[in-house]
């Protein structure tokens, strides 16, 4: 439902928000489609919701650098950017603080964080009302272009969001540019609104570019993913010797030596949520394989077996 982004709408959506529901909202750039990013039941319906094939890390809207600060540790350099372009259409990628609050679904397990100020009343207006971090991806179907109208929103996904809150067109109709601040030297990991040149004008440095370092052109792809360090065998109806397990549904096969489960009653959206969470206990409890019953190839299954399956076919680290 397009909705006019009045006062009384926005106190709406703020009210949707903390029930963790999804709204839709004008940036400068795109319309996002929002949610919680400290709920990750609320984050699992945005992947849900857009149909996106697999997990990225989302970017994390505040209202300021301090608010930024609460969630990130932003590196001179950081700060510097943070200085010369918020509010705005650049996306900062900095260290997460690991006693911020972030579901791990938002950040996909990683432990950076994108943050972003949104140069746009709106967007400011509900990160005022709500006072909590916002994550949100462009409000498209996954492989759509991005909205630029609220009726691009509705057409995409329909009544998925509470509500879509209508700004006009946006004005720079793309979306921001993304920097990693967290490597030695600044890299451009998605060429945006903000044209590198200004950015580079205000380090008085070049950036890297993640495809000049052999990295992937879309970051949140390949290399940037969480992965654990055991071994994942997958489509496990039984556990051999000494495996932990990762379950999924009620019926869980006994003998491993520990058991997460990412939903007893089988809801994926659940399972979406503890996923990343669910993958680090295993990890840390010292086993050296970790079973994973199947999972079912629909809605969110789709995205947590992508997940599962990078997991399970990563080289051998010592
Ligand atoms: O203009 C925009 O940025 C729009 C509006 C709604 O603000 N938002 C948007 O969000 O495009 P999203 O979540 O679709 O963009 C995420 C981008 C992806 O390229 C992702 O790989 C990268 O940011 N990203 C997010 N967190 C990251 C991280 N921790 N490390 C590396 N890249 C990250
Ligand atoms: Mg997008």
């Amino acid at each position: 439902m397009i909705v006019p982004a009045s006062d009384q709408w926005i106190a709406r959506a703020a009210a949707a928000l903390r029930r963790g529901e999804l709204v839709a909202f004008p940036t400068e750039t795109v319309y996002g489609l929002g949610a919680d990013a400290t709920n990750g039941l609320a984050v699992a319906a945005i992947f849900e919701l857009k149909g996106r094939p697999h997990f990225n890390p989302l970017i994390v809207h505040v209202g300021d650098a301090g608010m930024a600060e609460r969630y990130g540790v932003l590196s001179n350099t950081a700060k510097r950017l943070a200085q010369a372009f918020w509010p705005g259409a650049l996306t900062l990628v900095v260290a997460k603080r690991e006693d911020g609050g972030i579901a791990d679904l938002t950040t996909a397990g990683l432990e950076t964080i994108a943050l972003r100020v949104p140069d746009h009343g709106v967007a400011q207006a509900l990160l005022d009302k709500t006072g909590m971090p916002i994550a949100a991806p462009s409000a498209n179907r996954s492989g759509h272009v991005s909205p630029t109208l609220a009726q691009h929103v509705e057409d995409d996904l329909g009544d998925g969001p509470a509500m879509i809150l209508d700004g006009g067109a946006t004005a720079r109709g793309i979306e921001s540019t993304v920097i990693d601040t967290t490597t030695e030297r600044p890299a451009l990991l998605r060429p945006g609104a903000v044209p590198r040149e200004a950015i580079e004008d205000v380090l008085g440095m070049a950036l890297v570019s993640a495809t000049a370092e052999g990295k992937p052109a879309s970051p949140g792809q390949l290399d940037s993913h969480y992965a654990p360090r055991a071994k994942l065998r997958l489509d496990a109806k039984g556990i051999n010797a000494g495996e932990a397990l990762l379950a999924f549904g009620p019926d869980e096969p006994t003998g491993a030596s520990l058991v997460v489960n990412l939903s007893p009653s089988g809801n994926l959206r659940e399972a979406a949520a503890n996923l990343f969470r669910a993958l680090r206990k295993l990890d840390s409890s010292g086993a050296d394989v970790v079973a994973v019953m199947p999972i079912a190839e629909e809605g969110l299954g789709e995205a947590i077996n992508d997940r599962l399956r990078k997991a399970a076919a990563r080289p051998e680290q010592s």
